[in-house]
C-alpha cells in the first residue's frame, strides 16, 4: 500500500480535538479504486488505526454510491475521502443517529459558501433542486453495535461539465460560486473534516432527540408535496419527517407512512 503524502495542516493547527484523541491525519492519494475500500483495507492491516484518519483521493477509479451505484466523478476536480470513526455503545439500531450527524456536519461546511443547502434523505446534499454530494457509510459491526464506521464523502468542488444526462440534476461548489479560479479541494476537504469533528464531539449518538430535529429541520422538500415512487407507483406525498430509526415520515392521502430505503424513491 502506496502512501504518497500525509496532509495535516488546518487540522492540527487549530487542535480542537484532543479532548476526543482524533488524530488529524489526512492522507492525500493521487488514484484509487475507493476511498472506502481503501481505508476499509487499511482499517484491517493497521492495529490500532486512530480514529479520524481519513483518505483523499485525487481520482477514484471505482467509486461506490448509495444502493450498490457507481459514484463517477471527473479526475482532479471533485472530492472524494473516507473518514474512520469509532462511535463508541452505537447500537446498530441507531446507526443513523451517525448518517444524520455526518449529513449535517457537511451541510454546515457547504452553508459557510452557499444558503440553499438541503439535506435529501437519507444522505444526499442538495443545493435547491440539485444534487452537489452524497454520503456512504459503511459500518464495522461487532455483536449488537457499531465498533468502526467508513464515512465516504463525496462533493463536486470544481466540476462545471456534467454529462447530459446529469446536466439538470447535478451541481458543483464552483458552478454555486460562480468563481473563475478552481477551489483547492484539499482545503475543502481540511475545512468539512474540521466541521464535521466538531459535530460528532458534541453529539451524543445515543440520545438522538436534538440531532433528528435538526435534521428534519434541513430535509429537501419537507412540509411540500413531491412525487415518489412507492412500490413501483407513482405517489404524491408530503414529507412530515424521520422516524427513530431513520425511515422517512410521509403524508399520502391523510395518512402518515413510515419508508424505509427501498421502500420509496424520489422522482426528481
Ligand atoms: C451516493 O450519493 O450515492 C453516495 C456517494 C458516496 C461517494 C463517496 S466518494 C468517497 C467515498 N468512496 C467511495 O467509493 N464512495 C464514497
Amino acid at each position: 500500500m502506496n502512501v504518497p503524502y500525509i496532509s495535516n495542516t488546518i487540522l492540527l493547527q487549530n487542535n480542537t480535538f484532543s479532548g476526543l484523541n482524533l488524530r488529524q491525519n489526512l492522507i492525500v492519494l493521487d488514484e484509487v479504486s475507493s476511498t472506502n475500500d481503501y481505508l476499509k483495507e487499511l482499517l484491517s492491516n493497521i492495529k490500532p488505526l486512530a480514529e479520524g484518519t481519513a483518505i483523499m483521493a485525487k481520482h477514484q477509479t471505482n467509486g461506490k454510491g448509495q444502493r450498490g451505484n457507481t459514484w463517477l466523478t471527473t479526475p482532479n476536480e471533485n472530492l472524494s475521502m473516507s473518514l474512520l470513526l469509532y462511535p463508541s455503545e452505537l447500537l446498530i439500531q441507531h446507526a443513523f443517529n451517525l448518517n444524520m450527524v455526518i449529513c449535517l456536519g457537511v451541510q454546515q461546511w457547504l452553508k459557510r459558501y452557499i444558503k440553499d443547502v438541503y439535506i435529501k434523505w437519507p444522505n444526499d446534499i442538495f443545493v435547491g433542486r440539485k444534487k452537489i454530494g452524497g454520503i456512504l457509510i459503511e459500518n464495522q459491526l461487532k455483536g449488537k453495535t457499531v465498533k468502526s464506521s467508513i464515512v465516504g464523502i463525496g462533493i463536486n468542488i470544481n466540476q462545471q461539465d456534467f454529462p447530459a444526462s446529469l446536466s439538470k440534476l447535478a451541481t458543483s461548489l464552483k458552478l454555486n460560486l460562480g468563481s473563475t479560479e478552481p477551489l483547492s479541494v484539499e482545503h475543502c476537504c481540511l475545512e468539512m473534516l474540521s466541521e464535521i469533528f466538531t459535530l460528532y464531539k458534541q453529539s451524543n449518538l445515543t440520545n438522538s432527540q436534538n440531532i433528528r430535529a435538526a435534521y428534519t429541520a434541513s430535509l429537501f422538500q419537507l412540509g411540500k408535496v413531491e412525487l415518489f415512487e412507492i412500490n413501483g407507483k407513482q405517489t404524491e406525498g408530503i414529507i412530515q419527517g424521520i422516524d427513530s430509526v431513520g425511515r422517512l415520515i410521509v403524508l399520502i392521502n391523510e395518512s402518515t407512512q413510515s419508508f424505509d430505503l427501498k421502500e420509496i424513491r424520489f422522482l426528481i
